[in-house]
């Protein structure tokens, strides 16, 4: 049996696509490894959202073809894949096949030309006919949480972002194709799904696809309510986009428990010019008025966001209505990104106005504006009871063990292993940076 080890760099798209390579692979008779040494095969599933994350793959595939031993066949998956195709093979020594996004069902046939000999296969194409989404149990990250992806592909165009080019035009599956997986997942043994997708809320299935009525408007908000009713303990979702987020889907998280409280809902930039030239589509006033309905809302929803510093044309008033917005929506976290110019958007042929050393001291500064929110919004949480999904043990001590809350924030605590994929009531008794702890009651 020849042994294959896939390593993940990206979002949970790719995760996603790693656990269904990973089902594929095994289907047809090869071993998965978490070792890589031993290897015949290394599939690199690699991100191109900014520079860093598509310099791992050069520094990937240098260290297996300077490593000592046997040398395996190499893959290059996921988004670089998607967007170089042939043109791998040129630009990096030592790649044995190339397989787009789109093509994660075939895997086993770019495994099985590289491994008799060929290296120069190449599969960026579409899906095919019936692409089965369905992921094994045991290639799941997690026994009790399982990614769904509903909807894959962009169709905004923001002109910072690589993803409409990677991963193509915006495709939602059928409803009643996620009610059925979902009712499996649950009977499975699956305690939380995150329905995921680029642009999630964008959800808007062919009239003739679905259950009956998930066409229109509010396709996501009548998605959720639908994967509610199934009765799984959990429900998370992301990533949101603003422009597509109506109240109607803080309406269904009041009214079903089981929408967990968590809205992911990236604005990008605090300053309405600034987000005109990232052609968001949205303005702050409309991100905000998005923002006071999930506040005012009757669950305690936990608010998330990711935002650019150093775009194209960014001046330094700009950076301050962006400090603005952070004081104003009061994020529980921010993901935040230097600006990385992606050869082929639009915005990679405006002029890079702001320097390096500029980029990096907006960021600390937005780095520190954020860590005081965080450090105030977090409070809320001391001497409170939160359900917490057990996923596994804690690194740190014997008994630790390590969960999500339905907020979506890592609680820690000490307990029995006979816990592990329940839901508990953990009291939180201390706060760390990016953590809570605390005590379970059984
Ligand atoms: N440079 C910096 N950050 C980017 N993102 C997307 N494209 C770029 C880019 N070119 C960020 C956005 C997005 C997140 C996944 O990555 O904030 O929401
Ligand atoms: Fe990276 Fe975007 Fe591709 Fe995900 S979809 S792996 S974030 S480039």
């Amino acid at each position: 049996m020849k042994k294959v080890y896939l390593e993940t760099y990206g979002c949970q798209m790719n995760v996603s696509d790693s656990e269904r390579v990973s089902t594929v692979l095994a289907r047809d008779g090869f071993e998965m490894t978490e070792d890589q040494d031993s290897a015949d095969v290394v599939i690199i599933n690699t991100c191109s959202v900014r520079e860093k994350a598509e310099q791992k793959l050069y520094t990937q595939v240098g260290r297996i073809r300077h490593s000592a031993g046997q040398k395996p066949v190499v893959g290059v998956m996921g988004c670089i894949a998607q967007l170089e195709g042939d043109t791998l093979f040129e630009k990096i020594n030592g790649v044995d096949f190339v397989l787009g996004t789109r093509a994660v069902g075939r895997v086993s046939n770019a495994v099985d030309a590289a491994l008799s000999g060929y290296s120069g296969y190449s599969d960026v194409g579409e899906r095919e006919d019936g692409y089965d989404w369905t992921v094994a149990d045991t290639h799941r990250h997690s026994p009790y949480v399982a990614f769904l992806p509903i909807i894959e592909g962009c169709n905004k165009f923001c002109t910072y972002c690589i993803v409409p080019f990677s991963r193509g035009r915006e495709r939602s599956l059928p409803a009643a194709e996620i009610v059925r997986q979902v009712n499996e997942l649950r009977e499975g043994g699956v305690s939380e799904v995150h329905l995921i997708g680029q642009n999630v809320n964008s959800y808007r299935p062919n009239t003739n696809a679905g259950l009956e009525g998930f066409e229109g408007k509010s396709s996501f908000s009548k998605l959720l309510r639908a994967v509610a009713a199934t009765g799984i303990e959990r429900i998370k979702f992301t990533t949101s986009f603003p422009r597509d987020f109506c109240d109607d889907i803080v309406d269904a998280i009041e009214q079903n428990e089981n929408l967990c409280n968590w809205v992911h809902l990236p604005v990008q930039s605090g300053s309405d010019r600034v987000l005109r030239l990232m052609k968001r589509g949205h303005t702050i006033d409309k991100y905000k008025s998005k923002i006071d309905r999930i506040k005012s809302s009757t669950r305690d929803i936990s608010l998330t966001t990711d935002i650019i510093v150093g775009f194209p044309g960014e001046t330094e008033a700009d950076f301050l209505d962006t400090i603005d917005l952070f004081e104003y929506c009061e994020f529980d976290s921010a993901y935040i990104f230097k600006y990385s110019p992606r050869p082929g958007t639009p915005a990679f042929d405006m002029h890079d106005t702001v320097s390096s050393a500029e980029k990096t001291l907006r960021f600390l500064e937005l780095e520190k504006v954020q860590k005081r929110i965080r450090e105030s919004r977090i409070q809320r949480y001391l001497k409170r009871t939160l359900k917490v999904l057990v996923e596994g043990r804690s690194s740190r001590t014997a008994d630790g063990l390590t969960g999500h809350s339905t907020c979506h924030k890592v609680v820690n605590f000490r307990g029995p292993e006979s816990v592990l994929g329940q839901i508990v009531d953990v009291q939180i008794t201390e706060l760390k940076t990016n953590s809570l702890f605390g005590e379970v009651y059984l």
